[in-house]
């Protein structure tokens, strides 16, 4: 394979991040198919990307649209066949890029065979695939852990009355990783797919795997997520993750990146340094809570931008000096669209798209662009309820409303929050429903569509598509994007975010505005002179007509963002 003569090429790599319902439908089902991704390939690969992250496509009921597992090794039928799917691996190592599958691991779907024969009896032998407790001393769920789409993590199970776990969808029957057998089908599963010449994995919610065997109570007072602090990170995960390094990840080569929900720090030091045998790199969604008051994902508040620079700065520094390395990312499938989150979806639009890109391609790690983040797609305007399709908002809706709220009060923290809001369909042209399906979209398309989309911008050198060539292409041409040390240079600037990533006698400088305001910025004493006064300085990335020459004090307009390089003479 072309690039994986170094065992860690995919620090050079940006992955593209494929939600197969909504990016292209070939057959007018009004959802998108494998075929779609094939016709697509091309559009892909202009834009620079190496590693395409295809989300499930297996064998689901779709309650949480695939990450509900039936059958591991089958190809879903609504999104085509497993000859789809081979012409697709084909066609994507034609082009040089990779494949890398989503692997949902933490849970099955109950109507996978192996719960279906769990539920027969209790001594059926794939009972113990799954996470059985008889029911609390005088009745009830076996402790307070609460799903983290809303009520109790545990069903009960009449015929043979035990409740059985699920952290998330009650579809989602947690698999019980303690269990030798399960551990063999895993290592089956990947194996089948590795055979197949797939490039990586992207491991769902992977440090969920192992929990406390006492399942304590949570002190916490049942809210969506409690019982966490007793499977996150647990006892075994990283004797797992070794287990599949060694049976898997290692002699296939495979480049892994781990989902790491509520995670640390010194956690994703130990999955990602390569020292320890464990994953290419890890997801952490820290800097994707600073707008949950208290860590509540259901109370609205206006995100708090120092928070931001502070844990992305703090991941930089501590996965560098913990030789770790960090999935880049903004937006995905369960997160609202950062442009409408952090910057300005409306005025400002193509400039924020902008911003966002230059500020996360610029540090350490690789990327991830989700579909749609790189024609600066921002949330959708919902009407109402009935226009979303996410188990966990239609969850949300009901529970919130239990709690006291109004309807039009529940429904206003779900417009902002929802995962429906960066599900919607790609937008492709200005052909009806975006040329995103000739049928009824399973959910709504956005009506922005004739102004926003690919075919618009392809023809566009100004657009935020070709923004993002332009950064993809960078990462590749400066080595110092890959190694090059982080520094935050902004000092609690109030809507400035400034760092620099420096290597030898190279520097590279990113400046952005992250305000509606225009603003004026300094450089302390000590980098003006070691650098700005060491050599010229080339513009790499900007998203203003005029650019402010890069000095110890710029004026910035609303939302201007720069990434400079400076070589010292
Ligand atoms: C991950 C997925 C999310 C899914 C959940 C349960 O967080 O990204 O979409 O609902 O795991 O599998």
């Amino acid at each position: 394979m072309e690039h994986s003569h170094t065992a860690d090429w995919w620090k050079k790599s940006t992955v593209y991040q494929v939600y197969p319902k909504s990016f292209k439908d070939t057959t007018g089902s009004g959802e998108g198919d494998i075929r779609g991704l094939i016709e697509k390939l091309d559009y892909l690969q202009g834009l620079g990307i190496d590693i395409i992250w295809l989300q499930p496509v297996y064998v689901s009921p779709q309650n949480d649209n695939g990450y509900d597992v039936a059958d591991y090794c089958e190809i879903n039928p609504e999104y085509g066949t497993m000859a789809d799917f081979d012409e697709l691996a084909a066609e994507v190592r034609r082009r040089n890029m990779h494949l890398m599958l989503d692997i949902v691991v933490n849970h099955s779907s109950t109507e996978h065979r192996w719960f279906q024969e769990a539920k027969q009896s209790r001594n059926n032998p794939y009972r113990d695939y799954y996470i059985w407790k008889d029911p609390a001393p005088g009745g009830g769920v076996p402790n307070n852990w609460q799903s983290k789409f809303g009520g109790p993590a545990w069903q009960y199970d009449e015929a043979t009355g035990q409740y059985f776990l699920t952290l998330f969808d009650k579809t989602q029957a947690d698999l019980n990783w303690e269990n030798p057998a399960v551990r063999e089908e895993v290592v089956k599963l990947m194996t089948f797919w590795a055979e197949k010449g797939v490039s990586g994995f992207r491991l769902d919610v992977i440090n969920l795997i192992s929990k406390d065997q006492n399942f304590p109570d949570d002190d916490g007072s049942a809210r969506p997520g409690d019982g966490r602090k007793f499977y996150t990170d647990g006892p075994r995960v990283h004797e797992y993750m070794k287990e599949l390094n060694r049976r898997i990840f290692k002699p296939y080569n495979l480049v892994t990146v781990g989902e790491m929900s509520s995670t640390s720090l010194e956690n994703c030091i130990l999955y990602s340094n390569p020292e320890q045998n464990e994953l290419s790199m890890t997801f952490n969604f820290h800097h994707l809570k600073v707008d949950y008051p208290n860590g509540q994902k259901w109370e609205l508040m206006p995100y708090d931008f120092e928070q931001l620079k502070s844990l992305l700065s703090r991941w930089q520094t501590g996965m560098q000096e913990g030789c770790g390395w960090n999935a880049l990312f903004f937006n995905n499938h369960d997160q609202p669209r950062a442009l409408s989150r952090f910057t300005d979806d409306s005025e400002y639009r193509v400039e924020s798209a902008k911003l966002l890109a230059t500020t996360l391609h610029g540090l350490q790690g690789t990327p991830y662009v989700f579909q749609g983040e790189e024609i600066g797609l921002p949330n959708p305007k919902w009407n109402g309820i009935e226009e979303m399709r996410d188990v966990e908002s239609h969850n949300i809706y009901r529970i919130l409303q239990e709690q006291g709220k109004s309807p039009e009060e529940a429904f206003n923290i779900i417009r902002e929050r929802s995962r429906d809001n960066s599900r919607t369909p790609m937008l492709w042209d200005s052909t009806p429903n975006a040329g995103f399906t000739s049928g009824t979209p399973w959910i709504k398309v956005d009506e922005r569509y004739p102004e926003i989309n690919v075919e618009r911008q392809l023809h566009d050198p100004d657009s935020v598509y070709h923004h993002y060539k332009k950064l993809i292409g960078l990462r590749k041409k400066h080595q110092i994007l890959i190694d090059g040390t982080f520094v935050r240079l902004d000092e609690a600037h109030p809507q400035v975010f400034a760092y620099s990533r420096v290597k030898g006698q190279e520097a590279v400088v990113v400046v952005s505005n992250f305000s509606k305001e225009q603003t004026v910025f300094q450089f302390a004493d000590a980098f003006a002179e070691e650098w700005l006064e060491a050599g010229p300085a080339e513009l790499l990335a900007g998203n203003t007509k005029q650019v402010p020459p890069l000095w110890k004090e710029m004026a910035l307009s609303p939302f201007a963002s720069y990434m400079w390089l400076i070589r010292r003479k």
